[in-house]
């Protein structure tokens, strides 16, 4: 049954991608949700064309989207969409965002779809069948030390209110890995981990939509994914340590160290 899911995931996602593909270098309207946390008019118009898809399909099902809070009916079938993950690098032309779709049944991711449409690559995933970019199957990388690894990583909307608290734990990592990047699209930093071009992800907290779908991807791909602490993720906001499985206590155990406060 989930590749009935994965087929509405994919063809949702494609869509979203196409409206991206068409206006991003042309300049939108931005209005501000916060001093750095903008949403576009393609935003909007991506979770329209995400939403008639799914629901065009399953009217029943619950929806849990990022810029409109549709309510809950109990289903045990819940999609979560990121109509456009990186909506900052959108607004700049910087070509490097995505939308993400997942659907998670009685508490349990069963498929995920992320589309790139810059590259053209689409990142899909079905619980139990491994995860494919572009229909190639995708594997994680085999780095086993930091002092190997290329991490990404991201920063939350309140970052200028927690600045000093935020970057301790980026400070640290940075004397130990060989490199750091933030690209701004997390659920794209998810699937790069899971294609094995880099090797872990971290970010302190996201939202349900940012990491489902790159969750199921990198997991059925080889890697894992977990709570800072390395206990594992549920269904709702968190922070995330994601990597290849091989550096993940390392990762894991840094975080205990730094943050130690921020986590009891
Ligand atoms: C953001 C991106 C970014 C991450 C932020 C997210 P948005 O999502 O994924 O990389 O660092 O935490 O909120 O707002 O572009 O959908
Ligand atoms: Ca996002
Ligand atoms: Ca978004």
């Amino acid at each position: 049954m989930s590749w009935r899911y994965l087929a509405v995931a994919t063809e949702a996602v494609l869509r979203a991608g196409r409206l991206q593909r068409e206006r991003y270098a042309s300049g939108v309207a931005v209005e501000y949700k916060g001093e750095i946390d903008l949403v576009t008019e393609v935003d909007r118009a991506c979770e329209l064309a995400i939403l008639e898809t799914i629901r065009g399909r399953y009217p029943d099902h619950d929806v849990v989207s990022e810029e409109t809070d549709f309510g809950r009916t109990g289903s045990p079938s819940v999609w979560f969409i990121d109509p456009l993950d990186g909506t900052v690098n959108f607004a700049h032309s910087y070509p490097f965002f995505c939308a993400s779709v997942a659907l998670a049944v009685d508490g349990e991711i069963v498929a995920g779809a992320v589309y790139d449409p810059v590259r053209d690559e689409l990142f899909t995933a079905e619980r139990g069948f491994g995860s494919h970019v572009n229909g190639r199957p995708l594997r994680v990388s085999t780095a086993g030390a930091l002092i190997e690894s290329l991490l990404i990583t991201g920063f939350p909307y309140d970052l200028h209110q927690r600045l000093e608290e935020r970057l301790r734990f980026f400070n640290r990592v940075m004397g130990l890995a060989r490199a750091v990047r933030r690209d701004g699209s997390a659920a794209l930093d998810l699937c790069y981990v899971a294609a094995g071009r880099a090797d872990g992800f971290w970010e302190e907290i996201l939202k349900p939509w940012d990491m489902h779908a790159g969750r199921l991807i990198l997991s059925e791909a080889g890697g894992r994914a977990t709570r800072l602490d390395g206990t594992p993720l549920g269904l709702g906001p968190d922070g995330i340590v994601a990597t290849n499985g091989l550096i993940h206590e390392a990762l894991v155990a840094v975080v205990r160290e730094e943050l130690k406060p921020a986590l009891v």
